[in-house]
């Protein structure tokens, strides 16, 4: 058994989501359940082969080895249920980074490029600074507050000479894990309509008990297809730059690899190598343990919201550790709603910057402790507001 109980002392080590709560919200004290990263250590066996690496004192400049390709595509394999050939993996130090390089490599200025919103909002950011256009295919918020595809808009969309889609997958903040329906309908509306399908699967570890995550890299459609995976959030080493594209054709491959080699764009660093392939060697009863912790987590949530909070909704967690709050019975916009919360001591996203203002995202990727405190927090401003 695994701790997710003991809080990491994050405070005053450069932690983004815990370092600029003044800064940023201008309340130092505040819980943060913002930044997609976790507020638990990252698992022990990660953590030991940094250990090891540290005490060899090597830290020249390093290629992938043939055992860190072997580690990756042997995850993908057990885990995704996906072959892929490792020369496939290019590795690349983050993936809104490489979203951003794909986008230039792929596209002219002025080509449209496709996004489903509400979505992470670095997607519009890096099609947008990139000088081409943005086109919006919404998603729809069904019963229950479940989100799914619509597939008419997505097909004139693509029609209308989509170059290249973003794929979330699984979806944040949404909450959705694609089905294999949904996955090979978009992948094969992107081949049918020459679109490039990046699909960014960094969440693709954390799925729900019941829940089966379809990766695009088996629609079908290799030629066609980009898939973005990373260590990061599933294992907390964000902060290690290390990401993998899986591309399987030769000639997309090359063309990246080339497009980043003549702007001297380098790889990730060697503690990063060594932690992804630990992670995938080693971490998978970490990572299953990890998924039921949060499990457990958005069910004290659930239930909390239903006893004190009935008004307020929630979109069902099927993937990620990020919760998708309707917070629009309150009659406010979700940044006013977060500046109140900030200022009670629980700092959310306000929803606006996924292009949804009536809800918030709730990061629930931290001890049962701080959550409950969160709770407190969020659920007694909103009764506060709700009357
Ligand atoms: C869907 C998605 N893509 C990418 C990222 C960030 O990835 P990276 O840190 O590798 O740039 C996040 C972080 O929250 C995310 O949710």
């Amino acid at each position: 058994m695994y701790d997710f109980d003991t809080p990491a002392p994050r405070a005053g080590t450069g932690a983004i989501k815990w370092d600029i709560r003044s800064s940023a919200f201008g309340n130092a004290s505040a819980l943060p359940f913002w930044v997609a990263d976790s507020d638990y250590m990252s698992p022990p066996e990660v953590t030991e082969a940094l250990r090891d690496a540290a005490a060899r004192c090597i830290f020249g400049y390093t290629v992938p080895t043939e055992g860190y390709r072997e580690a990756v595509a042997g995850w993908i394999r057990a885990r995704h249920g996906w072959e892929i050939d490792t020369n496939w993996i290019l590795p690349s130090i983050g993936i809104v980074s490489e979203l951003s390089n794909i986008v230039r490599c792929f596209t002219a200025p002025g080509d449209k490029v496709l996004i489903q919103t509400p979505v992470y909002d670095p997607f519009g950011n890096v099609v947008k600074t990139s000088g081409r256009t943005l086109v919006e295919n919404r998603l729809r918020c069904g019963e229950n507050l479940r989100y799914s595809m619509d597939f008419e808009d997505l097909e004139r969309d693509l029609a209308s000479g989509v170059r290249l889609m973003i794929l979330c997958s699984p979806h944040n903040p949404v909450g959705r894990v694609w089905t294999e329906d949904e996955v090979r309908r978009v992948a094969g509306m992107c081949r049918d309509h020459g679109a490039l399908l990046v699909s960014d699967e960094i969440h693709w570890d954390l799925i729900a008990p019941g829940f089966t995550h379809f990766t695009a890299g088996n629609a079908g459609t290799p030629d066609n297809v980009i898939v973005l995976t990373a260590p990061s959030k599933t294992f907390n080493i964000a902060g290690l730059k290390c990401s993998n594209d899986i591309i399987p054709n030769a000639d997309l491959r090359r063309k990246l690899s080339a497009w980043k080699e003549t702007r001297h764009m380098e790889g990730p660093n060697n503690l990063g190598w060594i932690a992804c392939e630990a992670a995938y060697r080693h971490g998978a009863a970490w990572c299953d343990e990890q998924n039921a912790y949060i499990a457990r987590n958005a069910r004290l949530v659930r239930d909390t919201f239903a006893e004190k909070l009935p008004e307020a909704g929630i979109s069902p967690l099927e993937g990620t550790y990020l919760m998708w709050l309707d917070i629009s019975r309150t009659g406010l916009d979700s940044r006013r709603v977060c500046e109140e919360l900030n200022r009670a001591g629980a700092i959310l996203n306000d929803g606006y910057r996924y292009g949804d203002d009536r809800f918030a995202r709730l990061n629930i990727a931290c001890p049962r402790a701080q959550l409950e405190e969160g709770l407190r927090v969020i659920t007694g401003v909103l009764r506060g507001i709700l009357g």
